[in-house]
């Protein structure tokens, strides 16, 4: 989940590697840095913290080299400081990696053993020395890297530099992704296209195992076997601007009030408005012949597949089991063949997601992948793509690619139903029409932003928050506590709100916020029970519901955030805007860094 750039120019690259990993930045942003060839020898720039902190110092004392790699880093192994940045180098090589080595100690004891020093605690560091202990056995940089390769176990992309090689960069794929820019007497290695879209719009993907020896006339790809091969040149749509924030003072906040918009595109995607019928792209299954459904993915995704659940439950009645990808791709799961499995994923990269849908074909499953970015390797590798039209997310935390895989899941589980005989076509219709006006709810619901706003400097004044919901109000109560624990670092738990009694009613005294995301659904009733068990204790209630639910809560809270009234199917789409928006001031009131909270990144491209 870090972020690799080389570049072979004509003119000094770094400042070309420091543009493009702003681009990367969303993959980690601990330390940064770039190493470029001066006079044929190898220089390196690195910085600790924001990527600001490397443009200063490269601004300061400029790289002259034409030739070049640079990274943005996520710590696995050893501290986010500036002498465990990328890029490493032992010898005359210089290393740039994203994933992790597995076998980097046993690595590291066997090239200690051989007389090599050492000086960072990272697993990278490892592949440096090898290459550099190989190329003294008479071996040139490809030959050593080729002999190399076999060596590392774990998930990796890398990207080398040699001392004396003008006009050589190397990289290798093996689970995590790595791209080929093709330029005009120019060459380019990224971890995506989006990395490299200012300078080249034309992109190769590497496939899994694959190594490219690039030189400014182009790129020569080997297999794992070491046999030439050919990977086709693309033309990538990603945009070769900066996504910027408008008038907004973070991604997040523009993010949020972007959702009518990309929520509406989404729709658009797969409804067709004018008969009020859902629209989907040809699938290579037929939902009859279904008996069960598995929904993969993790973080804010594994959120949205849960509300998945209970639309494929309720709408087809088809059983859906959704599973945290790092658990699944480790679990006995038996998978009857011929099944369908989703995988949901903003990115397309998650390696544990990667890693489920590859375990889900082995086990012949169908694949749908739900993808906000459609160049991702989840995208390339699964049966069928249901894009997600969110356009670029640049806040680490996701917030309009969770409402819009929503959309899709529910066109998804209506088309099922309809498929299955459970929706009759006036059934389908009424529920494409609640959902045409998910936009206009969502409208209403970023109008309550300034009352959100008050409640959230009440929220930020505490250390834990509550978060209860039941039916597809559970998953959000699950979301909103991941929200605020991730950019306001508030400890948040997140109910299943008839659970309550069995633990967390036990943390409820008079400081304690609980939140309840209630409308007024089939299950209201309910979940107001929960609520008087709250209030009883002297805890403090914010009621998220609709007028119906505000009128009839006979409980006092200490504010309601009142809904337009809509059908249930849709309530998790809308009642995310203001769960999104009191975690987004909650951690502005905390003054964190929002759109790349601590510890966090976007593209999580490890295990
Ligand atoms: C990271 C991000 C989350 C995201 C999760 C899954 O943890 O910070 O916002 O939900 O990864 O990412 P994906 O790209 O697979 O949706």
């Amino acid at each position: 989940m870090c972020g690799i750039i080389g570049i072979l120019g004509r003119e000094p690259v770094a400042p070309q590697m420091v543009d493009a990993l702003k681009r990367l930045e969303y993959r980690g942003y601990d330390s940064a840095g770039v190493a470029t060839l001066e006079g044929g020898h190898l220089t390196r720039c690195r910085a600790e913290g924001k990527l600001k902190n490397l443009e200063q110092k490269v601004a300061a004392s400029p790289l002259r080299g034409r030739v070049g790699i640079g990274h943005t880093r996520w710590a696995t192994h050893g501290r986010p400081n500036e002498v465990n940045a990328h890029p490493h180098a032992a010898g005359p090589v210089a290393v740039v990696h994203n994933g992790i080595i597995e076998n980097f100690n046993e690595l590291r004891t066997e090239l200690e053993g051989a007389g090599a020093h050492f000086s960072t605690e990272t697993d990278t560091e490892v592949v440096a020395q090898l290459v550099c202990a190989l190329m003294a056995t008479g071996l040139g940089p490809v030959d050593a890297v080729k002999a190399a390769l076999p060596r590392l176990r774990g998930a990796f992309a890398l990207g080398f530099l040699f001392e004396g090689e003008e006009d050589l960069l190397i990289g290798a794929r093996r689970g995590s992704p790595l791209a080929i820019g093709h330029g005009e007497g120019e060459m380019y290695l990224g971890s995506d296209a989006i990395a490299l879209a200012p300078f080249t719009s034309s992109i190769s993907y590497l496939e899994d195992g694959d190594m490219v020896v690039l030189t400014r006339a182009g790129a020569k790809v080997f297999d794992e076997t070491g046999a030439p091969v050919a990977r086709p040149v693309m033309q990538s749509s990603a945009s070769a601007f900066l996504v910027d924030k408008g008038n907004y003072r973070h991604f997040m906040a523009k993010e949020i009030h972007e959702q009518p918009e990309v929520v509406g595109h989404t729709l658009g995607h797969y409804v067709s408005f004018a008969a009020e019928r859902i629209a989907l792209p040809d699938l290579p299954f037929d939902f009859r012949d279904l008996e069960r459904v598995t929904i993969s993915a993790c973080g804010t995704a594994y959120y949205a597949g849960l509300v998945g659940k209970y639309w494929f439950e309720r709408l087809a009645k088809l059983p859906v089991e959704v599973e945290i990808a790092s658990e699944l791709r480790y679990g006995d799961a038996p998978f009857a063949p011929g099944n369908l499995a989703l995988f949901v994923s903003q990115s397309g990269e998650t390696a544990d997601t990667l890693a489920t849908l590859r375990h889900a074909k082995a086990h012949g499953q169908h694949t749908v992948a739900i993808v906000n970015v459609t160049t991702s390797t989840i995208a390339r590798e699964a049966d069928a793509v249901m894009p997600t039209l969110a356009g670029p997310e640049i806040g680490v935390a996701s917030t309009k690619a969770f409402t819009c895989q929503l959309v899709v899941l529910a066109c998804l589980a209506i088309a099922a139903g309809r498929a299955r005989g459970n929706l009759t076509e006036e059934d389908e219709q009424r529920l494409v029409r609640a959902l045409i006006e998910v936009p206009r709810h969502m409208t209403a619901a970023l109008a309550l932003e300034p009352a959100v706003e008050k409640l959230a400097r009440d929220i930020a004044k505490n250390r834990d928050v509550l978060y209860l919901g039941r039916g597809t109000s559970y998953p959000l109560a699950l979301e909103g506590a991941l929200k605020l624990k991730e950019i306001s670092y508030i400890h948040a738990e997140g109910y299943a709100a008839g659970e309550l009694k069995h633990g967390p009613i036990a943390l409820i005294d008079e400081t304690m916020p609980v939140i309840v995301i209630a409308p007024h659904d089939r299950v209201f009733e309910k979940t107001v029970s929960n609520m008087q068990e709250v209030a009883a204790r002297g805890g403090r209630i914010i009621l998220v519901t609709d007028p119906q639910g505000a009128a009839e809560a006979t409980v006092d809270s200490l504010a309601t955030l009142t809904l337009p009234h809509m059908p249930a199917t849709v309530t998790p789409m809308v009642y995310a805007l203001p769960v999104q928006m009191l975690a987004y001031h909650a951690a502005v009131i905390m003054g964190t860094d929002v759109d790349q909270p601590r510890n966090l990144a976007k593209s999580v491209t490890v295990e």
